[in-house]
């Protein structure tokens, strides 16, 4: 199903007034109307697919512990190089990878081209440590995006504006570098306008070496390092240059988080929450939608750890994902394949769970955004244009209110089996007065009691279809 471009007009419309009513009515310069435009084209596809895959491979993933490892444990290059001098992940399928992705319901994948270790996962002119130094003939980034464009599948990928690695990279004194505290460093002179030419070129060798490249997602900035310590104006039209459509996120710390506006949406940059959904549409400051997308971890690690076996249930991963489209955001949720390349087992029984969801209630994430109704007691909604869907999530709690669209309902069904849904308007127990209040429930031969709690048939979530007259 193609996003109808009505749906974030709708939302946009909806709430620019509802900001408005909030006094927030300061009129936008017509640059501004022009960008945020110019954006929302350029986001239309990635805010109608809502979901993708974050993959979080490199050498790190030898270590089996965490991507930060050379960091925490403060270790030298030569220690950091012994551990990893093994990393051979010659049974990597990145096909496999694409089948889980595509099972789960995900509609674009993003990987890490280069974590803050240095290590490139693709061959590059600039140095030798990359991947097919290790595995000749093996450039993952390349078996990357051919296996998940040949499943329908956009790609985008990750790169690490730090790095751990480059000698010309600032080491004692930096907040992150693993040789912060090394007073051997102490008196080393950094050339750094050396590392961001370096940086700046891989840059250039992925957007041109790999055909279309959907997504740029660059990480991290902090302390003054971020904007243009990173020359990140210049790396931003470079890569645009060379792909035009792209997006970019928010990494390279160029915008103002409080004052998001014409620049921010000119660099086509999309906000970045990490572990923690936000309860809310993210807005700027005249009122607008800012386009987010939420990454999260299926256990608590990004890339493989061995010890990890806190895996988060289907259930908390499909109520996170319709609470992001509920708040108008996307969810990236992450993968972490071992060091040989294979995926993890717990993760194919996770993603078959959520797909077989999706595959029946994806028309209630695919194309939609939020509705104004905002969060219930029993769940969300989210909307297409003239559909609402209720997310019973919680079915024992309440009754569904749809407020202003009482009066508009054409029908009700379950979404996952098309069956009509009981619908009243009002039962005898209510005494609030308050008489716009929809209840729906659903049809089994008992089940006649409209207002009763009823084990609704989808523990996970199941979705109802409010279909509206125009
Ligand atoms: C953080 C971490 C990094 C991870 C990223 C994913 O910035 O530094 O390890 O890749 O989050 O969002």
């Amino acid at each position: 199903m193609k996003c109808a471009p009505g749906i974030l007009l709708i939302i946009f419309i909806f709430i620019s007034h509802h900001a408005q009513l909030q006094g927030q009515s300061d009129q936008p310069p017509a640059a501004y109307t022009q960008a945020y435009h110019d954006m929302l084209q350029r986001v239309e596809w990635w805010q109608h697919d809502r979901f993708g895959m974050f993959i979080h491979f490199g050498a790190y993933s030898q270590l089996e512990q965490e991507e930060w490892y050379k960091t925490n444990k403060q270790l030298s290059h030569a220690e950091y190089d012994g551990l990893i001098a093994d990393f051979k992940p010659e049974k990597t399928d990145c096909r496999k990878w694409a089948k889980l992705a595509k099972m789960a319901g995900m509609k674009y994948a993003i990987l890490t081209a280069k974590h803050h270790e240095g290590f490139c996962m693709f061959d590059t002119e600039t140095t030798e440590y990359k991947i097919t130094s290790h595995m000749p003939g093996r450039d993952i980034v390349k078996e990357f995006v051919e296996a998940f464009r040949a499943e329908g599948l956009k790609v985008g990928l990750y790169y690490s504006v730090i790095d751990w690695h480059h000698p010309d990279y600032p080491h004692f004194g930096d907040d992150y570098h693993p040789s912060r505290n090394d007073s051997t460093y102490m008196d080393t002179e950094h050339d750094f306008d050396n590392y961001i030419s370096y940086m700046h070129e891989q840059v250039r060798e992925l957007v041109t070496n790999y055909g279309d490249i959907s997504i740029m997602w660059f990480d991290f900035s902090y302390g003054d390092m971020h904007g243009e310590k990173w020359k990140a104006k210049e790396l931003v039209e470079m890569v645009r240059k060379h792909q035009p459509g792209i997006i970019i996120n928010n990494r390279l710390g160029l915008g103002n988080n409080e004052d998001w506006g014409i620049r921010e949406y000119n660099y086509n940059m999309y906000y970045t929450p990490e572990q923690r959904v936000p309860d809310k549409p993210i807005l700027d400051k005249y009122g607008n939608p800012i386009p987010w997308e939420l990454c999260l971890t299926t256990n608590n690690n990004w890339s493989f750890h061995k010890d990890d076996h806190q895996w988060k249930s289907p259930e908390l991963i499909i109520h996170t994902l319709v609470k992001c489209v509920a708040n108008g955001g996307n969810l990236l949720f992450n993968m972490g394949p071992d060091k040989n390349g294979e995926v993890p087992e717990p993760y194919w029984d996770i993603y078959q769970k959520i797909g077989a969801w999706m595959k029946v209630n994806g028309e209630s994430i695919y194309g939609c955004g939020p509705s104004e109704l905002g969060r219930q007691d029993w769940g969300y909604f989210t909307r297409n244009n003239n559909i609402l869907y209720a997310h019973r999530m919680y079915p024992h709690i309440g009754y569904i209110d749809i407020k202003d669209y009482f009066d508009r309902v054409e029908q009700v069904t379950v979404l996952a089996t098309g069956e009509k849904a009981l619908v009243t308007e009002s039962w005898w127990g209510d005494h609030s007065g308050d008489t716009n209040k929809l209840y729906f429930n659903i049809k089994t031969p008992q089940n006649h009691q409209i207002h009763f709690n009823y084990i609704m048939p989808d523990d996970l979530d199941t979705v109802f279809r409010i279909e509206l007259k125009e």
